[in-house]
């Protein structure tokens, strides 16, 4: 269906003895919508981007404290950044176990720096806690593209991919659960089950913003517990409208992948953990994803990545050094990798899955091992996902 995306932007000169003709220049961008949606779907879609791009006021129920106003500021055009959520957690000499006691991080360990009236300040680190034993983090909001497949996905699948793995070998991946039990796919270290309880997540922990999901607003220096907008500051609709757009999302177009560069990303047991794809089951988000393959790179589970990467905060069944496996989609868009953008390529963030203590030490052992020609081919591939 990708006909209905591509936009003819140039036409060949006529006359230019070179033959003429039609060029045809498919967009190449990281936020279409899945091709086949209804005339319905796509004008939900429609709405769903536009309160994606919505910087929200304080007469709608910013604050008291945020990060930033509006979705688009940390997943710009649907992909990686700019904006990011920063931690700062106290944790014990090993340098990632968070401690009970958080002495004056009362507000708790998010950073919202942002506030509007009635609150006084923002939530930023206490300065008089001495830096050490304080462990800083960041997430970069990561794309969201593609991730209505990770709906279509039963729990049976992703449970299934943990009980392979614990049979053997060196990965130990292990399911995340929400509140309730359902398991985690979203989030990076997949704590929360839906994109309706993400949206409504988002809206409150980065924005302020209040719903029937998240009925109380971010703890903050203030002690204040509402803000100019009174009650709950969104309606059901506009949660489920975003939830809605971002489950609509595309996986970015996958071109130019090679059969070597496949097979080098195997040999090196990348797709141990990022599995290339996963069976849907019949209840999918859309009838095109239903009793199919989506094809994530990602085995939806969480992975010890050792003391280096670790940012001190459990969430659910994860630790404090576990990762959610990133989905590899769309990675041509971004210009910086891993939970926090310390790489600055896919080269780098491979070599940054070697930590103490990560299950991935084995796989970048064999991807250095790998001659000059099969590690271009590896990452050629990698790069085109
Ligand atoms: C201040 C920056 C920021 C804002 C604003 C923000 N996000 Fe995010 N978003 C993040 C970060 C950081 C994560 C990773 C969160 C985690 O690990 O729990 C994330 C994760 C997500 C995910 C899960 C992606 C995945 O791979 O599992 C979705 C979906 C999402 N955001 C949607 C939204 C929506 C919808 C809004 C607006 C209502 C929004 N975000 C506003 C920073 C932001
Ligand atoms: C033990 C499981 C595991 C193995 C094996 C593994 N990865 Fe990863 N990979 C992860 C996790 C978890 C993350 C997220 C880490 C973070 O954000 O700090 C990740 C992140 C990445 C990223 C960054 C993606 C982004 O969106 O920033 C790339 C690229 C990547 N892996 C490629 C590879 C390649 C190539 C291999 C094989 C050489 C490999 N990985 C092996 C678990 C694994």
């Amino acid at each position: 269906m990708g006909l209905s995306l591509a936009v003819a932007l140039g036409v060949g000169a006529c006359g230019d003895g070179g033959g003429g003709g039609l060029t045809v220049v498919r967009e190449d961008r990281p936020d279409l919508p899945l091709a086949g949606l209804t005339e319905a779907e796509r004008a939900r879609f429609d709405v769903g981007d536009a309160l994606f791009d919505r910087e929200f006021r304080p007469s709608q129920g910013l604050g008291p404290v945020y990060i930033r106003a509006a979705c688009s500021r940390c997943h710009v055009d649907d992909g990686r950044g700019p904006g990011a959520v920063e931690r700062a957690i106290r944790v014990s000499g090993d340098g990632f176990t968070p401690l009970d006691d958080q002495g004056p991080f009362r507000a708790g360990p998010v950073l919202r720096p942002q506030f509007v009236a009635p609150a006084t300040r923002g939530v930023t680190a206490p300065w008089s806690v001495p830096a050490e034993g304080v462990l800083r983090s960041a997430r970069i909001g990561p794309a969201v593209f593609g991730r209505g497949w990770f709906e279509a996905v039963p729990d049976a699948v992703i449970e299934a991919g943990a009980r392979a793995q614990a049979e053997g070998g060196v990965l130990r991946g292990r399911v995340n659960r929400d509140a309730t039990g359902r398991v985690g796919r979203f989030g990076l270290k997949a704590r929360v089950a839906t994109l309706e309880d993400f949206a409504a997540d988002a809206f409150r922990n980065d924005m302020g913003l209040t719903s029937r999901w998240q009925p109380t607003e971010v703890p903050n220096d203030d002690g204040l517990d509402d803000d100019a907008r009174p009650g709950l500051d969104l309606d059901d609709d506009t949660v489920r409208e975003t939830a809605f757009y971002v489950a609509a999302l595309a996986i970015p177009r996958r071109t130019g992948l090679s059969a070597e560069g496949a097979m080098r990303f195997a040999e090196a047991g990348c797709a141990g953990c990022h599995t290339p794809s996963l069976a849907t089951g019949p209840a999918a988000p859309f009838a095109g994803m239903a009793n199919t393959v989506a094809p994530l790179y990602s085995d939806l589970l969480v992975h010890d990545m050792g003391v280096g990467l670790a940012d001190g905060t459990r969430e659910g069944l994860a630790g404090p050094r576990d990762w959610r496996t990133a989905p590899l989609m769309g990675l041509r868009f971004f210009r910086t990798f891993l939970h926090d953008g310390r790489a600055r390529s896919v080269e780098e963030a491979i070599v940054m899955h070697r930590q103490e203590g990560s299950e991935a030490n084995a796989s970048v052992a064999a991807f250095e091992a790998l001659s000059a020609e099969a590690r271009a081919q590896l990452l050629g591939f990698v790069s085109r996902l």
